[in-house]
């Protein structure tokens, strides 16, 4: 059995690095997980508003969240926080009241950067979010990547060995994570 993953890319550039992290994990996970990006640069900006009838875009993404069992957050830091982009998925997966569609799936944030910090204050702002979005989230390890040249490739391959370790050690810890929620929350049968 393996465990269906959405995966949630903060940066809407077409040479986003964490891009290519995402790539990475999509690459290295084993059987037990199965990743897929759920786009979010299609979505307008969300205002209640919309609440009364979601338009195609935010249905689409909400049903994208509601069919996947758990979700990894690979996000730049823009301005010491999470990008508007992303924040603007979240609020779209949020809403309308009572309809949360991250409620109780299990998550897990990394993120990558060309400074030293490597993405560790938008990361923080994100639990924040997410918590409050009541998503279960891994604590530990904590993934900050500093990018430097060629790191990673475009289509994925990780250059340096110990940050391929490292990144492998994270997933296989992250999917332990969500099995142990999973059993306490199962799906309801549908
Ligand atoms: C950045 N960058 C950045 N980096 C960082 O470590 N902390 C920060 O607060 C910011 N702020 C910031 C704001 C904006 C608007 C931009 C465009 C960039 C640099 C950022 O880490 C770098 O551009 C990465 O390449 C962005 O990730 P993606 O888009 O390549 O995945």
């Amino acid at each position: 059995m393996s465990y269906q993953v959405g995966v949630f890319v903060g940066s809407l550039s077409k040479v986003s690095i964490n891009r290519r992290l995402a790539a990475a994990l999509m690459r290295m996970s084993g059987d037990g997980l199965e990743l897929r990006e759920v786009p979010i640069g299609n979505l307008p900006l969300y205002n209640h508003d919309y609440d009364a009838d979601y338009p195609p875009e935010g249905v689409r993404f909400k049903a994208a969240v509601a069919s996947v069992d758990a979700l990894i957050f690979v996000t730049p830091e823009y301005n010491r926080s999470v990008p508007g982009a992303l924040k603007n998925a979240i609020d779209w997966g949020s809403r309308p009241w009572g309809q949360n569609s991250f409620a109780l799936k299990p998550s897990a944030v990394i993120g990558t950067s060309p400074g030293k910090i490597g993405t560790a204050v938008a990361q923080q702002h994100l639990r924040s979010i997410l918590s409050f979005v009541n998503s279960p989230e891994l604590a530990q390890p904590e993934a900050y990547i500093q990018f430097t040249d060629g790191l990673i490739t475009e289509d994925g391959e990780v250059t340096d060995p110990d940050t391929a370790e490292f990144l492998a050690k994270w997933l296989r810890l992250y999917e332990e994570f969500v099995c142990k929620v999973i059993s306490v929350n199962p799906k309801p049968a549908t």
